[in-house]
């Protein structure tokens, strides 16, 4: 089975093309390299042992994406590609509008005319807004207090309106918690350019010493330690994930959502100190004001994916921690 993966070189993309290529899928990467850097393929092919497929241009291309799609026999596209960061999305609205739902629009229309049908979308947990109630399950009704979050649940509303209307297509949405790690190699990882937004990346650069310490926004939560606690998720069995969503989509046509995420939650002390156990490395650090926007705690129902899709994340916090850090020491290397 051949899978388009649009947005392919980014993090969860790439990590998602070894996934697949391991299962015995085909991945072909469609990027423009506006978030990912080209160095990524030969690093994937090392891991992959195989050359990998790929298409530099944009999904609002729609001539080339169809082009694509036809060319290379595509059976299912996941859609990866977008522009992710909140804080950028309030100051750029047009540019996350135009590149996320008009991205997709154009995408749907390629998938149209090359009569494929079977799409992955990657949404976030973002969708839920502040939570309401814990954990957070697929019936949580929907917000957005910020462009990003709008864009996806745009998306979402409008991949469910095109279900409605031709039941030949087969669409999921696929909710991420908050991946971090990388894949066992260290060989790709999360590589966001200049200072992180969020805080595994962040961590991971006050180890390397790139970064002085560690902000951490708020300690009076209402948490177990008053810092803000999220579900943490190994991009490994977020990629796995994927292969599960691929083949519950053979078998269901229609639109559906689930989340992927591990159903607990941890605080960004427990996060500093499952790091340090996992690595040795010393993580300093001092607290500040709140970050605007920013909710005390999120973490996912996970009984739908386990029940429909057989799958649920394996991977444990220090996994999470020591492969990330492996990552950070080897991209630091190449600084
Ligand atoms: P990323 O920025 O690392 O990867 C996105 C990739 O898409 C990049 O390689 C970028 O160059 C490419 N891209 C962007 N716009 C494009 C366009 N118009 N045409 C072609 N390529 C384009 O981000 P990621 O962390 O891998 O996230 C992947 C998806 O998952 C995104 O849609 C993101 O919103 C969603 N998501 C991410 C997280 C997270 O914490 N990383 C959480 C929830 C949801
Ligand atoms: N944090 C710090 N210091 C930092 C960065 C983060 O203390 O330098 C704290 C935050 O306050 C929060 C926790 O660490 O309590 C996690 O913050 P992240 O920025 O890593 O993650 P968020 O949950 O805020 O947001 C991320 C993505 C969103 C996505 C959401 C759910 O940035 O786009 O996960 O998937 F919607």
């Amino acid at each position: 089975m051949n899978i388009l993966l649009t947005g392919g070189a980014g993090y969860i993309g790439s990590h998602t093309a070894v996934a697949l290529a391991s299962a015995g899928y085909t991945p072909i990467i469609l990027d423009n390299f506006c978030n990912s850097d080209k160095s990524v393929l030969k690093r994937l092919e090392k891991i992959i042992q195989k050359p990998v497929a790929c298409v530099e241009g944009d999904v609002r291309n729609t001539s080339l994406v169809e082009k694509v799609l036809r060319e290379h026999e595509i059976n299912a596209v996941i859609h990866f590609a977008g522009l992710k960061a909140v804080g950028e999305s309030v100051q750029k609205p047009i540019e996350y509008y135009a590149n996320n739902v008009q991205g997709t629009i154009s995408l749907l229309d390629a998938m149209r005319s090359a009569n494929v049908k079977n799409l992955v979308f990657s949404s976030s947990a973002t969708v839920y807004g502040d939570p309401q109630y814990l954990p957070i399950d697929e019936h949580h009704p929907l917000s957005a207090t910020n462009a990003y979050g709008r864009s996806k649940l745009h998306i979402e509303e409008m991949l469910k309106d095109l279900a409605a209307s031709d039941p030949a297509w087969k669409m999921m949405c696929l909710r991420y918690f908050n991946p971090v790690g990388a894949h066992q190699s260290g060989l790709i990882g999360e590589d966001p350019s200049g200072i992180p937004n969020n805080l595994m990346p962040f961590i991971q650069q006050v180890a390397v010493g790139k970064l002085p310490k560690l902000k951490i926004f708020g300690n009076d939560y209402d948490t177990i330690d008053g810092t803000g606690v999220r579900d943490y998720i190994h991009v490994m069995d977020l990629a796995e994930g994927h292969l599960a969503a691929l083949s519950h989509l053979s078998k269901n046509p229609g639109w559906s959502t689930f989340n992927l995420g591990t159903g607990k939650g941890s605080s960004v002390l427990e996060m500093i100190a499952a790091f340090e156990s996992s690595t040795g490395a010393k993580i300093a650090f001092e607290y500040v004001p709140r970050r605007a926007g920013d909710i005390a705690s999120c973490y996912a129902a996970v009984d739908k994916a386990q029940a429909a899709l057989s799958w649920s994340a394996k991977r444990t916090l220090e996994e999470m921690c020591a492969s990330g850090h492996q990552w950070q020491n080897y991209r630091h290397s190449f600084v």
